[in-house]
């Protein structure tokens, strides 16, 4: 791994139709300056990576940055948007993004995936549903005029945090290649009550579908309310270790998504992708270093991690680490049942 072991692999592009590796190839420099990245330069809020929790001008109350005191932020604020509060799933209301008076709304180089700038940058994503909020996460609305017709109409976005979504952390840390996009099908294994899933909902748009698998019946039923909403989930309350259980629910996918914080991770993945994956299709894994093996050294870790999953006919691609948002977690992202280039 380079710059100081937060990225592994291979840096090529993909080759994925227009998924992936489009735009201008600007890569990152260290994790502290994600700014440079993404959508022509995406800026997060300095408060993010100072501590993971604003103080004021209601910013992100994030989960977990990495010079707090835990893991978490405490109740009262911890978990939502901006400016505290916030709510679990069809909870609070989201309130408007504070991005001054003027917000401008730029496309992400991942497809699907936007910037909102304004007094302060964020990433978010198109609403998929204009009106409502999964997790008390704050909404923004731009005017668009269409360029035939002339006709204005509003479009909203919904703020992606980066301390609450392992997925936006890895977007925001500067992965390469991002293996979602829209009209895409994907396997989420690990789905709790769907705040990240809710964003791919979003991403994948309504020409994609999100198979969504969570085995906690307490998230569970988060997930299915969501779904009750969202037409392109489909929620699943199984055990992610018996994907038999739900072969005739999910059809052959393009990218499984693992986020379920298990030892056997990669065999969990490896038995969902001989069932479900297609051949060249993308996984991208989640993996919590202390959920393997809580006494080795993190980098330890995701390199057995990355063993185990090569055994398994994936081609791990990319590593990254999720500093600042995220300790002692990686994501590794690469294709399925495809040949190494020699
Ligand atoms: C880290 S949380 C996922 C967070 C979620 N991906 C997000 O970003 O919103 C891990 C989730 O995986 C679920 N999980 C763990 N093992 C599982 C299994 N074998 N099958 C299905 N879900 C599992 C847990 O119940 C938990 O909700």
């Amino acid at each position: 791994m380079d710059r100081g072991g937060r990225r592994g692999f291979s840096r090529g592009a993909s080759s994925r139709g227009g998924g992936m590796g489009r735009g201008t190839g600007r890569r990152g420099g260290a994790f502290d300056r994600p700014a440079a990245r993404g959508g022509g330069g995406f800026k997060p809020n300095s408060d993010w990576r100072r501590n993971g929790a604003a103080t004021s001008g209601g910013t992100y109350r994030g989960r977990g940055g990495p010079s707090r005191g835990g893991r978490r932020g405490g109740a009262a604020r911890g978990r939502g948007g901006f400016g505290g509060g916030g709510g679990g799933a069809g909870g609070a209301q989201g309130r408007s993004f504070k991005g001054g008076s003027r917000v401008l709304v730029e496309p992400h180089r991942f497809p699907g995936v936007f910037i909102v700038r304004g007094k302060e940058d964020a990433m978010c994503t198109r609403n998929l549903l204009p009106g409502d909020t999964v997790y008390g996460e704050k909404r923004v609305s731009v005017e668009s005029v269409d360029s035939k017709s002339g006709e204005k109409s509003k479009i909203e976005y919904r703020i992606w945090n980066p301390f609450r979504s392992k997925m936006a952390a890895a977007i925001l840390g500067g992965i390469e290649r991002f293996p979602i996009e829209p009209g895409s099908k994907v396997l989420y294994l690990g789905a709790a009550s769907g705040t990240t899933v809710s964003h791919v909902s979003d991403i994948v748009g309504a020409n994609g579908v999100v198979y969504a698998v969570e085995f906690s019946h307490r998230s569970g039923r988060d997930l299915v309310t969501l779904a009750q909403r969202r037409p392109n989930i489909v929620p699943i309350i199984e055990d992610a270790r018996y994907p038999a259980r739900y072969r005739m629910l999910v059809p052959m996918v393009d990218t499984i998504f693992a986020d379920v914080a298990q030892p056997d991770q990669a065999r969990i993945l490896a038995m969902n992708a001989a069932y479900f994956l297609k051949t060249g299709g993308y996984f991208m894994i989640s993996i919590k270093a202390s959920c393997v093996d809580s006494t080795a050294a993190p980098a330890a870790v995701f390199a057995s991690e990355v063993e185990n999953l090569q055994k398994e006919r994936f081609r791990p691609l990319e590593q990254l680490t999720l500093e600042p948002y995220e300790r002692d977690h990686a994501v590794v992202i690469g294709s399925y049942r495809t040949a190494a280039k020699s």
